[in-house]
């Protein structure tokens, strides 16, 4: 399969930058900072034409004099050549100094640098930085140099949004307003706790979590269980940190989440990739694979990311394996709240408290807050078995004592008014709709390109690819357009798939933005199908 070709000039495909008039950050900005990354990520050739600010200004739907302020940033910085008013070029050889942050930069500049240094490849897994590659780079321990390497494919993209990102929750649904208003109230009332709280969490958000998981879930904890987390991310890290040796084996689904992957790595653990079906996790594969493994990481109730649900026989398989050989079970419920027909599911933490025999549990539950508001509150849960309390508060003790005071408070709020739930209605329909668009737009414009069905759950579908492409070159070609889909095969870790996939997130997108995506995608893989 070939690269499809770099084309210059006006309509240069690069050009595609996405605009998000909810941010907080002006639209001049936004445009400075799209084209910025386009030319440091080599996206835009050095050299290569834009297109006239009225063209672009058009094609963003933009002032033009927005378009020329972004313009007139970028040329003073260096970063484009040619005056106002005549042709706009990249400039031939970007000046080292940009290429490096000076120390007074901004945290926008900071991040730039970071996406840049690791491709920004959330989920693909394959961007990787290289601690010793530049001779000034720092002497970093062993455990820095794969935190370094295996975090890098963590960090997400600077900028807005674009289809098809995934972990983008429907955030232009976010209560902006009910929240500074409860956030007031409790400055106002002199009702903010200012000292240390318990590493677990503030009690009432940890009471809430727990009546909110029992009805909502079928989870079988007490509030003491709960703790509140910087985010299912930290959650997965403590408890790499806590229960995994280095050398020890874990059990990951493959293909599965790449965040999970880079947390029992970071604690050493030598990871396992376990073949999912239609059935979820192959229990029987694991154990022939690594009987002995200390843990299973599994997304029982809409595996990440094919979107099978785990059957019942394989939970109490893998229930039975995990009491038999002492190993634990991480359950990561990351997207339970977005499910369109049927009854949701029971999690495996309930289904093994009904069958409980006494003898203490293995599963750890995991679930955030990043899917049904936003991922930048950084707020998710874990619920522990009891005899692992203490060890996790002290262990979350060593890394950040706890999630700030005020939005656990907040939080608790929102959820004991009952806005938490009306919350969750609303997006949990506004994303149906969303999937219904792009199952939508596929069917009339990706016909014999991308395969893809309606998922009764979840914030993503997975569309397959003809046989004759390559999902990573389609990302690489969507890349370059602008679009972010993820090839399937950067979710394996052994070898890729026989048949390439596109993972396509939808949650954070409105109907026009989706349509639009689809439009672009059906331009790319057409003409890869057709070279
Ligand atoms: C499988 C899975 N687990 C957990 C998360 C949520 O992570 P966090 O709460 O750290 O934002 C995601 C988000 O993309 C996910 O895909």
């Amino acid at each position: 399969m070939r690269e499809p070709k770099k084309r210059r000039g006006p309509a240069s495909p690069v050009m595609h930058l996405v605009m998000d008039p909810e941010s907080a950050t002006p639209m001049y900005r936004q445009v400075y900072e799209g084209l910025r990354e386009a030319i440091l990520s080599g996206r835009l050739a050095q050299g290569a034409r834009l297109p006239s600010s009225r063209a672009l200004a058009a094609d963003l739907g933009v002032a033009r004099n927005t378009v020329l302020q972004a313009f007139d940033q970028l040329r003073s910085e260096g970063y484009l050549q040619g005056r106002r008013g005549g042709g706009t070029r990249a400039r031939e050889v970007i000046p080292d100094a940009l290429l490096t942050v000076p120390r007074s930069a901004t945290r926008g500049d900071a991040k730039a640098r970071q996406s840049r240094n690791t491709g920004t490849s959330r989920g693909s897994g394959t961007s990787r930085i290289s601690p010793s590659a530049s001779p000034a780079a720092p002497r970093l321990s062993r455990r820095g140099q794969s935190l370094a390497t295996t975090g890098a494919t963590l960090i997400r993209a600077a900028g807005p949004h674009v289809p098809f990102e995934l972990g983008v929750p429907a955030h232009d649904a976010f209560p902006r307003r009910l929240w500074g208003q409860l956030t007031g109230r409790r400055w106002r009332r002199g009702d903010v706790d200012l000292g240390e709280l318990d590493p677990a969490g503030e009690a009432s958000l940890r009471e809430a979590i727990a009546e909110y998981l029992a009805t909502a879930r079928g989870v079988r904890c007490t509030a003491e269980q709960v703790f509140v987390v910087n985010g299912a991310q930290q959650a997965l890290h403590l408890i790499a940190q806590l229960l995994l040796d280095p050398g020890d084996r874990a059990w990951i689904e493959e293909p599965g989440y790449v965040g999970a992957r880079v947390a029992f790595e970071a604690a050493g653990a030598r990871l396992v990739p376990v073949p999912v079906d239609d059935d979820g996790l192959d229990v029987a594969a694991g154990v022939r694979l690594a009987s002995d493994a200390r843990l299973a990481y599994v997304t029982p109730s809409h595996q990440f990311p094919l979107g099978v649900v785990m059957s019942a026989s394989r939970r109490l398989q893998l229930l039975g394996w995990a009491r038999a050989n002492g190993a634990w079970i991480v359950e990561d419920d990351y997207d339970s709240e977005f499910r369109y027909t049927g009854r949701p599911l029971p999690c495996m933490q309930g289904l093994e408290g009904e069958q409980s025999d006494g003898s203490p549990s293995r599963v750890l539950y995991v679930g955030t807050f990043s899917k049904t508001l936003v991922s930048g509150l950084r707020i998710g849960y874990m619920v522990v078995p009891e005899e692992l309390i203490d060890a996790f508060r002290a262990t979350r003790s060593t890394v950040d004592r706890h999630t700030p005071t005020i939005y656990q408070q907040v939080l608790a709020d929102f959820i004991g008014e009952g806005h938490y739930f009306r919350h969750i209605r609303h997006v949990r329909n506004l994303c149906a709709e969303r999937q219904a668009v792009l199952v939508d737009a596929a069917k009339t414009h990706l016909d014999g390109l991308l395969r893809i069905q309606a998922d009764p759950a979840g914030l993503h579908l997975v569309g397959w690819l003809a046989p004759e492409i390559r999902d990573t070159e389609a990302q690489r070609a969507a890349m370059a357009r602008g679009i972010r889909s993820w090839a399937l095969s950067g979710f394996h870790l052994g070898e890729a798939p026989t048949r390439g996939a596109l993972v396509l997130g939808y949650g954070g997108f409105e109907a026009r933005e989706i349509r639009k995506g689809v439009e672009i995608l059906a331009e790319i893989l057409g003409r890869m199908q057709s070279h």
